[in-house]
């Protein structure tokens, strides 16, 4: 008997701590602090990527200091930024967005990290690429060809074979197609795919370069392609 006792009061204490635990949960307070602390948990994750794991990454697919780097469709520069860290006060970054809003945080950003480097460009049309022929070392498309139809995709490859140095190389995270996330006009395509497509416009496959990788405002593990433009 006493050891049921026990039992008893051990099940009672507990179920008024789950059920403090519980109220103290439902307290406004409370609630508003977790969401504040995650929130900060994943602007603390971005603000690493920007300034150390990407810019380690994008080290990786071959951006140099000094280099002069264009992100189509930067939005709010989670790779532009790194990409100005890593090129240097010596190197330019122009981030083309046809978003004005995002451009705007994008500079706001750049501001206040040791980004001074990034030139913001708003795009007036779909696949316009405001910039001097053979004046780019690394053109990124990042997230960005899913949400543009195949013809204007075809004109897109043309401008950016323009406006790239024959030194130079594209690179593109081929996200939301068949097998990842499908979305927009990549529904049908797989990563493959896309590729053949990019090599059959004037490029060479050069390499898949895998790791961490930022998408929307978090880190996914994903492959950017590198090509290099037939001369
Ligand atoms: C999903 S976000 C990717 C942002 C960034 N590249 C990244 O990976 O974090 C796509 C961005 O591309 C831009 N975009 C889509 N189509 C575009 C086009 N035809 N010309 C310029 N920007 C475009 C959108 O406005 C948006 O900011």
């Amino acid at each position: 008997m006493p050891t049921i006792t026990k039992v008893l009061r051990i099940f009672s204490s507990q179920k008024n701590t789950l059920a403090s635990a519980l109220i103290r949960l439902m307290r406004p307070g409370l609630f508003l602090r977790i969401v504040r602390r995650l929130k900060a948990k994943i602007m603390n994750e971005m603000e690493r990527w920007e300034s150390e794991e990407g810019v380690h990454f994008l080290k990786r697919i071959g951006i140099q200091k000094g280099n002069t780097v264009a992100d189509f469709g930067a939005r709010i520069g989670h790779y532009a930024i790194p990409a100005a860290i890593l090129v240097g006060a010596g190197g330019t970054v122009y981030a083309l967005d046809k978003n004005a809003e995002a451009l705007v945080e994008l500079q706001k950003k750049s501001a206040v990290r040791d980004a001074s480097n990034i030139i913001t460009i708003e795009t007036t049309s779909d696949t316009g690429i405001n910039l001097p022929d053979q004046s780019i070392d690394a053109l990124l498309i990042y997230d960005v060809l899913h949400m543009i139809p195949e013809i204007s995709r075809s004109a897109l490859y043309k401008e950016v074979a323009r406006v790239l140095k024959n030194s130079g190389f594209l690179s593109i995270y081929p996200k939301h197609v068949a097998e990842d996330d499908a979305e927009g006009h990549f529904k049908n395509l797989t990563a493959e795919d896309v590729a053949r497509e990019v090599s059959s416009a004037g490029f060479i496959t050069q390499n898949k370069i895998c790791g961490k990788l930022s998408h929307g405002n978090t880190l996914v593990s994903g492959c950017v392609w590198n090509f290099v433009k037939i001369t």
